[in-house]
């Protein structure tokens, strides 16, 4: 069990207008056999297995609850390039993906696909080449607890071991090289799914995969989202954020 405490942003005015002095405070706490020191002061460990308001010793105020799946997997190791949750949103909503689908994911990375999905689905395997990426997703799915995600150190160009499997995601380098693979492994009707960052990438596996009678391409997504700041009249997009990837 973890927990996340959150402490509200402070606010001030200052010649008539209001400035937030302190942002919102967030922290995930993943050991509750110990108190919990914050810059804001210490909050008693026996005040860790509650949920609701708490404070510090300093009689600052907390919101105490227990952590979500997504809370912790904000914080799992992220090495670069990792997709963003719009789009693995995108990838779940597109192919159906569900408590009975069996996936298969190349190249782990750093597991962002591979847990998330894991999350929802039956069993997700997920293939990497690179030793190092190998250690980061095995911590992540220690992490993250994840007991239905199966991780092989094996080049998914050179061929998949499973079979019938419902959607199979690729993040890497050369995606046209993994489509025989992924053709011999997929179920009729399963899907493939390319995330490619960059749209000469997209483009090189969609014309790829044309030249194969046994695929149709459904399409190509360029997926925006952007945030917005909303507060009272600053009514404006975020000034930073990442908007841009393509699927
Ligand atoms: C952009 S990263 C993948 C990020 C990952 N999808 C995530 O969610 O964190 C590309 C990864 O593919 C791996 N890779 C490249 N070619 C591969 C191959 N043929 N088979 C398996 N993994 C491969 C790389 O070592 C690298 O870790």
């Amino acid at each position: 069990m973890a927990k996340i405490l959150i402490k509200k942003p402070k606010k001030a005015i200052v010649g008539g207008r209001e400035f937030t002095i302190a942002k919102t405070k967030k922290y995930l706490i993943t050991d509750l056999t110990k108190d919990f020191h914050t810059e804001y002061g210490v909050i008693s460990k026996k005040d860790l297995s509650k949920t609701g308001i708490i404070k510090t010793n300093k009689g600052k105020e907390f919101a105490i609850f227990d952590a979500s799946f997504i809370d912790l997997y904000q914080k799992i190791k992220r090495l670069a390039q990792m997709p963003l949750l719009k789009d693995i949103g995108l990838i779940i909503a597109l192919t159906g993906i569900n408590k009975n689908s069996r996936i298969v994911d190349a190249g782990a990375g750093s597991g962002g696909i591979a847990c998330f999905l894991a999350h929802i689905a039956k069993e997700v395997t997920t293939y990497e080449i690179n030793e190092e990426n190998l250690k980061i997703v095995k911590q992540n799915k220690e992490f993250l607890k994840l007991k239905n995600l199966k991780i092989k150190n094996k080049d998914i160009c050179k061929g998949i071991d499973e079979k019938d499997v419902d959607v199979i995601t690729l993040d890497l380098p050369n995606p046209w090289n993994a489509i025989n693979s992924a053709q011999k492994a997929l179920k009729i009707g399963g899907f493939l799914v390319n995330y490619s960052p960059c749209i000469t990438s997209a483009a090189e596996f969609v014309n790829a995969i044309a030249k194969n009678e046994n695929f149709i391409h459904l399409k190509t997504i360029e997926l925006i989202g952007r945030e917005w700041k909303i507060e009272k009249a600053a009514v404006r997009p975020a000034s930073k954020q990442t908007i841009h990837s393509y699927i």
